[in-house]
C-alpha cells in the first residue's frame, strides 16, 4: 500500500511541476505567474480541486510520442471564491507553450460541461500558443468543441476569459465568445496572427504590443473590457467580479451586508450640475454616491469613454449602471458607444441584474464619419437591449436628453419601470440654439426676436416638466434623495415579472 502511495505522491509532483523548472522560471522572469500560481491567488485558499492531471497527448507525430507531459498544458478544476463555486481552466505556457491538443480540449470540455450542467460561473486563464501544431485537424476540432460550448453557455452562465500572456489562434477566438475578457498589461497580448505572419501577408511591420497588446484591446479594439498592471492585481479583480456575478440566469442575484445607509439625503449632489448647461461634470461622481460605499467595478474603463458601464450594489445587491458622461464629449452617443453599452445592457438582462440608468445626452454624433461607420445600426443595438431587456430599469435624467437618445436611454417608452428626473432635466428634440435655428429661420437676421423665441424655448421645454405632465417621468425628485429613490424603487421591483414573447432567438442589428 505505502508503495503506491508514494508512487501517487511521485506523479502528482511531476505533474505539478509542468514543463520543468527551467521554463517554470522563464515564466517567472517574465513577471508571469504559472498556471497553479494563478489559481491558488485566484480561489479560495485550499479549495481548488484539480481534473485531469495525469492526462496525456496521443500524438504520435513529429517525436511527440516521446514528448509527454502530464496535464497536457492545461491545469483544470473547480473551487470556491467566498465560498461560491467557481470552475476554472489555466493554460500552462510551460508545457508545449500551453497549446491545444485533442486531450488538451477535452479537459476544456469536462469543466465547461460540469459549469453548465451545475450552474455555476467558468474562467479561463489563458496563456497559449493556439492550436497544437503537431496535431493538425485533431486540434482544430478540439476548438471547435470548445466553442460550441461557449456559445451553449453564453447567457445561461457568465463565462470570463483573462488573458495573461501571448495567445493566438483559437485562444482568441474563445474568450471572445465569452461575457467578458480582461488583460494584463505588457505581458499580454492577442490577435488571430501574430507579427510574424503579418509580416509576411501584409508586408506591415508591427511589434506584438501594437497588434494586440492590452494598451490596444481595451482603448482601440474594445476585444478587452479592463487592464490590470499584473497577474496578482487581474486575479484580485477577478474575485471582485465574481463577488458580484450571480450564479446563472436563473441563480439569484448575489446579495451580501451593505454598510452605507439607504436613507441618508446626499446633499453633495443638489451641486452636482453646473449652472451653466455646457459645463461638464463627471457623471461617475453620482454613480459612486448611489453605489454602497461607492464601490463600481467599470466595465471598458478606456474605451468610448462618453458612456460609463459597470457593476455595483445598492442595499447589497448587484445593479448594472449605465451613464453618459458629460466629460467626455459632452456624454454623445456614437457607434462606440452604443455598442459598448448595448452589450453591457444584454449581460445584466441575460443574468437578471437590475438597470440603473444615469441619462445626460445631447442625442447622436452627427456627420459622416459616424455615419459611414455605421451609426444607425449601432445605435440601434443600444435601443434594441434596452427595449428587450425585461429586468428592473430604474432610470434618472440629470440634465439634457435630447432627441433619439432620449428615446434610447431606458425611456418610459422602453419599458422604463421608475423613470425620474432631476430639476434641472431638459427633455426635448434638441437644444434650444439648434430648435429656434430650425423653426423660426426666417428670422435669422433679427438677434432680438431670435433671444426671445429662444428664452421661451428654454421655458417651455428646457425641463422636466412637458415630460413629466404626460407620465412619461414618474417624479422630478431631488438631487439629494437619488440614492434612497433607486433603493426603494429597486426594492418595490424585486418581484418584477416581465417576459418577451416567445421566439427562437431575437435579430438584433449585429
Ligand atoms: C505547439 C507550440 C505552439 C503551438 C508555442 N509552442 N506555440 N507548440 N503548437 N501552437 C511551443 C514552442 O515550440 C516552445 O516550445 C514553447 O511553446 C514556447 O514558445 P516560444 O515560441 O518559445 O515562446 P514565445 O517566444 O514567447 O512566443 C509565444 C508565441 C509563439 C507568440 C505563442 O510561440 C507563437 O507564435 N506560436 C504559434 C502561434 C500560432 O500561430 N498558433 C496556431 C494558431 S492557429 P519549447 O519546447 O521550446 O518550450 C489556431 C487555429 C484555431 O489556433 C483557430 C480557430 C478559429
Amino acid at each position: 500500500m505505502k508503495d503506491v502511495l508514494v508512487e501517487l505522491e511521485r506523479r502528482r509532483s511531476t505533474a505539478r511541476q509542468g514543463g520543468g523548472t527551467v521554463r517554470i522560471d522563464a515564466q517567472h522572469k517574465r513577471g508571469k505567474l504559472t498556471a497553479r500560481e494563478r489559481i491558488d491567488v485566484f480561489l479560495d485558499e485550499g479549495s481548488f480541486e484539480e481534473f485531469d492531471m495525469f492526462v496525456e497527448h496521443r500524438c504520435a507525430d513529429f517525436g511527440m510520442e516521446n514528448n509527454k507531459i502530464a496535464g497536457d498544458g492545461v491545469v483544470t478544476g473547480w473551487g470556491t471564491v467566498n465560498g461560491r463555486t467557481v470552475y476554472v481552466f489555466a493554460k500552462d505556457f510551460t508545457v508545449f507553450g500551453g497549446s491545444l491538443s485533442e486531450t488538451h480540449a477535452q479537459k476544456i470540455i469536462k469543466v465547461q460541461d460540469m459549469a453548465l450542467k451545475n450552474r455555476a460561473p467558468i474562467i479561463g486563464f489563458y496563456d497559449a500558443g493556439g492550436a497544437r501544431i503537431q496535431e493538425g485537424v485533431a486540434a482544430l476540432g478540439g476548438y471547435a468543441e470548445v466553442f460550441q460550448r461557449n456559445v451553449l453557455a453564453s447567457g445561461v452562465i457568465p463565462q470570463i476569459s483573462v488573458i495573461m500572456g501571448p495567445c493566438a489562434g483559437g485562444d482568441v477566438y474563445s474568450p471572445a465568445m465569452t461575457d467578458f475578457i480582461f488583460m494584463v498589461r505588457d505581458t499580454s497580448y492577442m490577435f488571430v496572427t501574430g507579427p510574424d505572419v503579418v509580416k509576411t501577408v501584409t508586408n506591415e511591420t508591427v511589434t506584438a504590443e501594437e497588434l494586440g497588446g492590452a494598451s490596444i484591446h481595451s482603448t482601440k479594439s474594445s476585444i478587452a473590457d479592463g487592464a490590470f498592471d499584473n497577474d496578482v492585481e487581474a486575479l484580485l479583480q477577478m474575485r471582485r467580479l465574481i463577488d458580484l456575478l450571480p450564479q446563472s440566469n436563473t441563480a439569484e442575484i448575489p446579495q451580501i451586508d451593505s454598510y452605507q445607509s439607504i436613507e441618508e439625503p446626499d446633499q453633495s449632489l443638489d451641486r452636482l450640475i453646473p449652472d451653466n448647461t455646457h459645463k461638464p461634470y463627471d457623471i461617475k461622481e453620482l454613480i459612486q454616491k448611489t453605489s454602497d460605499e461607492g464601490d463600481f467595478f467599470e466595465i471598458q474603463q478606456d474605451f468610448a469613454k462618453n458612456i460609463v458601464c459597470g457593476l455595483g450594489r445598492v442595499e447589497g445587491r448587484t445593479v448594472g449602471f449605465v451613464a453618459n458622461q458629460p466629460m467626455v464629449l459632452a456624454g454623445v452617443l456614437d457607434s462606440d458607444a452604443s455598442r459598448k453599452a448595448a452589450r453591457f445592457v444584454r449581460f445584466c438582462d441575460c443574468f437578471g441584474i437590475p438597470l440603473v440608468t444615469f441619462v445626460d445626452v445631447p442625442g447622436f454624433l452627427p456627420g459622416t464619419d459616424q455615419e459611414y461607420g455605421g451609426l444607425i445600426k449601432h445605435g440601434a443595438k443600444l435601443l434594441f437591449a434596452y427595449a428587450e431587456a425585461t429586468v428592473p430599469k430604474v432610470t434618472v435624467i440629470t440634465r439634457k436628453a435630447f432627441g433619439g437618445a432620449y428615446d434610447v436611454m431606458a425611456s418610459k417608452h422602453l419599458r422604463g419601470d421608475m423613470n425620474y428626473a432631476w430639476p434641472t432635466a431638459q427633455i426635448a428634440v434638441m437644444g434650444a440654439k439648434g430648435a429656434v435655428e430650425i423653426i423660426f429661420r426666417k428670422d435669422l437676421d433679427d438677434p432680438e426676436k431670435i433671444a426671445a423665441h429662444t428664452k421661451m424655448y428654454e421655458d417651455r421645454f428646457l425641463s422636466p416638466f412637458v415630460a413629466a405632465e404626460r407620465g412619461y417621468i414618474d417624479e422630478v425628485i431631488m438631487p439629494h434623495s437619488t440614492r434612497p429613490r433607486i433603493a426603494r424603487a429597486l426594492q418595490m421591483l424585486r418581484n418584477k415579472t416581465l417576459s418577451n414573447p416567445w421566439k427562437k432567438h431575437d435579430n438584433i442589428p449585429l
